[in-house]
């Protein structure tokens, strides 16, 4: 197919697009660099520096889109809420009018845990409530509620994935390592393999007072080949008139200081954490229940666990 890769410079859309190549794909990346790298894209794809909003230039001839551009970090959308909608909401608007006019139908797009905000149970399934606490998370929603009104209006095929906390590094056939490098970083993963290298003193676990079994937040962390591989999946399973949601996560929930531990295990240094008070919008658990898109899709994890996701993304670091 050919298709269109919007954020493939950043981390998650650089793997797919590399997996994307792999399997035979013609892939163009249509990055504005506001957060990814040029050399990020795999050398088997096209690359287009500009926005989401000029897409309409690259459409043409396209058979679908994969939708990674966004801003994404939290507490920067709880400061700048408008960036966020103008960015994320109407971003992606210009992309679905621009698709329309292209006659482009299949669309994958990246949402989010984040949708689902504090979750009554675990694991989360989809048909869930959503109510995001933040407005990166209800811009997200805005767009998979967009998408759905689209696919019921005008025909659109689009697939949403909801990640849960993506981590890992990617190698690719050719042996390019793909792996996350945001400039400014708030997962928890490579914050703590940062202090193993020696560029942070120390790592801060917000919060030891949860109700959860050693008292730190439990999130659910998928290998970012195994989320890269889904979108495959998920291209094959675009259906005019119908708007699929699937989440994405390993189904199993580690707790902050576990995912420390394993950090100190794969990297032999003692890693200092620092505790502190619990962050304002943090839910104690959050674990996906990927059970529709195993069912659906045929998916299936293959590095559920948490240390082969830090082992990858310790193999991938330079030092
Ligand atoms: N990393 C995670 O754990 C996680 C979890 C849930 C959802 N997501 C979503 O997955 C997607 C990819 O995340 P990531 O971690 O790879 O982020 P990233 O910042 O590494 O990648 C985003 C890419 O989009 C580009 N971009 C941003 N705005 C753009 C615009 N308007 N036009 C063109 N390009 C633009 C950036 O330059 C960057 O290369 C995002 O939509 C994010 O919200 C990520």
């Amino acid at each position: 197919m050919k298709l269109l890769v919007t954020g493939g410079a950043g981390y998650i859309g650089s793997v797919v697009a590399a997996q994307l190549t792999e399997a035979g794909h013609e892939v163009t990346v249509l990055d504005d660099l506001s957060t990814g790298h040029a050399d990020a894209v795999p050398s088997g794809a096209r690359f287009v520096q500009g926005s989401i909003t000029d897409a309409a230039a690259v459409l043409e001839g396209m058979d679908g889109v994969l939708h990674f551009a966004a801003k994404s970090l939290v507490g920067e959308s709880v400061e700048r809420p408008g960036l966020y909608w103008a960015h994320n909401l109407g971003g992606t608007l210009a992309l679905l009018d621009a698709m329309r006019t292209a006659g482009v139908g299949r669309i994958v797009f990246s949402s989010t845990a984040a949708t689902y905000g504090e979750p009554e149970r675990s694991p989360i399934v989809e048909t869930d409530p959503t109510r995001p606490t933040n407005p990166y998370g209800a811009s997200k929603l805005a767009v998979d509620t967009a998408l759905t009104a689209f696919a019921g209006m005008y025909g659109l095929a689009p697939v949403s994935l909801r990640y849960f906390n993506v981590g890992g590094a990617y190698t690719a056939a050719d042996g390019r390592v793909y792996r996350e490098r945001h400039t400014v970083e708030t997962h928890l993963i490579p914050n703590v393999l940062a202090v193993a290298l020696g560029q942070r003193e120390s790592v801060n676990v917000f919060g030891t007072d949860y109700p959860t079994p050693d008292g730190t937040c439990v999130r659910d962390y998928i290998h970012v080949s195994d989320l890269a591989r889904a979108h495959l999946l998920a291209l094959d399973a675009c259906t005019p008139g119908e708007h699929k949601v699937y989440n994405l996560g390993s189904g199993t929930g580690f707790s902050v200081q576990e995912v420390v531990s394993v950090c100190r295990e794969v990297t032999g240094h003692p890693i200092p954490a620092v505790v502190g008070g619990r962050r304002a919008g943090d839910p104690a658990v959050l674990v996906a229940s990927s059970e529709k898109i195993q069912r659906e899709l045929g998916w299936k994890p293959e590095h559920p666990e948490v240390r082969d996701i830090v082992a990858d993304a310790w193999a991938a670091l330079p030092r």
